[in-house]
């Protein structure tokens, strides 16, 4: 087996069509400051894309949102240039419209979610969403009609599977009550997980997919000063392979989908497979956030 490869990670299996590599990547580092407008080598964002495949990488979570678009389109024309591109799992999400730089509003009007669903479908040249999230439950619109309106797409074939992103554990249940829920995307990582720690584990137990957002707290897990060097030491590991194996350890349900503009990058977050933390560490890194 290669030393570097997202199957080193294992899988999770969404149903019996569709088992994917737990180690993902997230497109979002591949747009302009504050998630705004495009890569600054947007040929480079597609190759780098295309190298998470070569390593194995078939889960890749992204949003109509970031850019808006620019990832997305990266992302359609390295799928267009690689030869199993059906083997692609793609995790998308809508539901949040960009006004500026870092600024994002949540709009759930059915309509406006059925238009980014049949646009994001057009840019990746497919029929269907393997995996769809609503980004944020837009606190205007009931729950029922968001929801509601993916329910309706699923039924039409336009969407394999449903997600909800950013929610409490009411709200992930309220969303169980109108449709099929397969997936919960929502910040955590070995620094920030208390809050939901009860989420992950209720995934778990329904088989759902948990999708930490931010595993790596945006680089602040990376830095030179981090909180995981002495146990990264200890490993011979970098800090982001330490943070990534607390979530591989944590749950067989979570599916990491860190964020990197950068190969090297890319290939130090998919070694995190070849980790494995002992019983005592993880709980050791566990307690960093009292
Ligand atoms: N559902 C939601 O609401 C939501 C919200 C936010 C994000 N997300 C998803 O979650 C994904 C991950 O979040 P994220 O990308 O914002 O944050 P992240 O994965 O926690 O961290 C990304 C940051 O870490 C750096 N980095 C990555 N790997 C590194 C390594 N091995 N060594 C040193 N630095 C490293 C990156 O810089 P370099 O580019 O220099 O590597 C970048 O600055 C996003 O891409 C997106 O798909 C979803």
């Amino acid at each position: 087996m290669d030393k570097i490869n997202a199957t080193n990670a294992g899988t999770f299996k969404f149903d019996d069509d569709f088992i994917v590599n737990r180690l993902g990547y997230g497109t979002m580092q591949l747009t302009g400051k504050g998630v705004w407008g495009p890569y600054k080598d947007p040929a480079q964002a597609v190759e780098l894309i295309k190298s998470a495949f070569d390593l194995g990488v078939n889960f890749i979570d992204t949003a109509d949102s970031y850019g808006p678009w620019n990832a997305d389109s990266y992302l359609a024309k390295a799928l267009k240039e690689y030869s199993d591109s059906d083997k692609i799992f793609i995790s998308d999400k809508v539901g949040q419209v960009r006004t500026g730089e870092n600024e994002w509003v949540p709009v759930g009007t059915p309509a406006f979610l059925r238009q980014e669903v049949e646009l994001s479908l057009r840019m990746f040249n497919r029929d269907h969403e393997d995996l769809l999230f609503l980004h944020r439950i837009d606190s205007h619109i009931p729950i029922e009609d968001q929801i509601g309106e993916l329910k309706k797409m699923q039924d039409e074939g336009k969407i394999k599977h449903i997600g909800i992103s950013q929610v409490s554990l009411d709200e992930l249940k309220a969303a169980q009550k109108i449709a099929k829920i397969d997936a919960v995307e929502n910040m955590y990582n070995v620094g920030h997980h208390k809050d939901d720690d009860a989420i992950v584990d209720y995934a778990e137990k329904n088989h759902m997919a948990f999708l930490p957002w931010f595993p790596l707290d945006t680089g602040n897990l990376v830095q030179a000063n981090s909180p995981l060097n002495d146990i990264a030491k200890k490993y011979n590991a970098s800090p982001a392979q330490i943070a990534l194996a607390w979530l591989l350890k944590r749950s067989d349900n979570i599916i990491p989908i860190p964020g990197t503009s950068s190969v090297d990058h890319l290939k130090d977050n998919l070694s995190a497979a070849n980790v494995k933390l002992s019983d005592e560490d993880f709980e050791k890194l566990s307690d960093l956030q009292k």
